[in-house]
């Protein structure tokens, strides 16, 4: 039996030295995060998409830990080499670092997954090192962080004037000083996304943000045409909601004319 080098935080540090540039993708089930993996993606993210993406909600608000907790421990099941990253939901983190380090710990714990994930700049710096002093890897977001969404107005690009994108390039190296092992940079225009990258030691996983960054994340019921969003920054592998609604049309058909089931289905 072939045994699978498991992607750790230093295979993706070499990735980054070597040029090689990492696929990341949303997972939120066991199936899914099976077949992700087998498909060669380095990560895994159990985002709080999952509000939006699997539970209909308009904004990640909404997420709790034990939802997020949940996800992952199916998604850790499913992955073989991938490394299993979990978001730290809204309020999960934000209020004190006794918080924000008791609840990484239950994500990895409970939830199974090698690192967390969180949103924000300089004002993070403190909790990452807390999360970090109990042995928990971290993973930096910046940009149009998604939890923020309405402090930000909607769902608007970032840094795209002098002093925003000043601000992203500072907390992209305030975060790494403080012990990031990779930035997720969402919506921010392509040269700041490159100055970023190249200002950074660890590596920066672009959403919307162009293609000079060291990997590309994106949300994997959205690339597989599942949930009908798109935006410029998503290419769509598959249609998979039209295949979906093929299949079951023919199922309803086949079960209203009874050629489905027939003997041959029967025990
Ligand atoms: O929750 C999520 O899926 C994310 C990605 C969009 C980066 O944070």
């Amino acid at each position: 039996m072939t045994s699978i080098k498991q992607v750790s935080i230093q295979t993706l540090q070499d990735m980054k030295s070597a040029g090689d540039r990492i696929a990341m993708l949303t997972a939120y089930d066991f199936f899914m995060a099976q077949t992700l993996d087998e498909g060669g993606v380095e990560i895994l993210l159990v985002g709080d998409t999952v509000g939006m993406a699997v539970g209909g909600h308009s904004t990640t608000i909404p997420v709790r830990l034990d939802q997020i907790v949940y996800h992952a421990e199916m998604v850790a099941r499913g992955a073989s080499r991938a490394m299993v990253v979990g978001d730290l939901p809204f309020l999960t983190y934000q209020v004190t670092t006794e918080d924000a380090v008791q609840n990484a710990g239950k994500l990895m714990q409970a939830g199974k997954v090698h690192a967390v994930k969180l949103e924000g700049g300089r004002s993070m710096v403190p909790i990452v090192k807390s999360i970090l002093r109990a042995g928990i890897p971290v993973m930096g977001h910046l940009g149009l962080t998604p939890q923020s969404v309405y402090r930000f107005g909607g769902w608007k690009v970032q840094g795209r004037d002098a002093v925003s994108a000043q601000q992203v390039r500072d907390a992209a190296l305030a975060l790494q000083d403080a012990g990031c092992f990779a930035i997720v940079l969402e919506a921010i225009p392509a040269d700041l996304a490159r100055d970023v990258s190249q200002s950074l030691d660890i590596p920066t996983i672009g959403i919307g943000a162009g293609p000079h960054c060291d990997g590309q994340v994106l949300v994997t019921p959205d690339m597989l045409g599942v949930t009908g969003f798109t935006a410029r920054y998503i290419k769509h592998y598959a249609q998979l909601r039209t295949v979906i609604h093929d299949a079951v049309r023919q199922y309803v058909a086949d079960v209203k004319s009874g050629s489905y089931p027939t003997e041959q289905h029967a025990y």
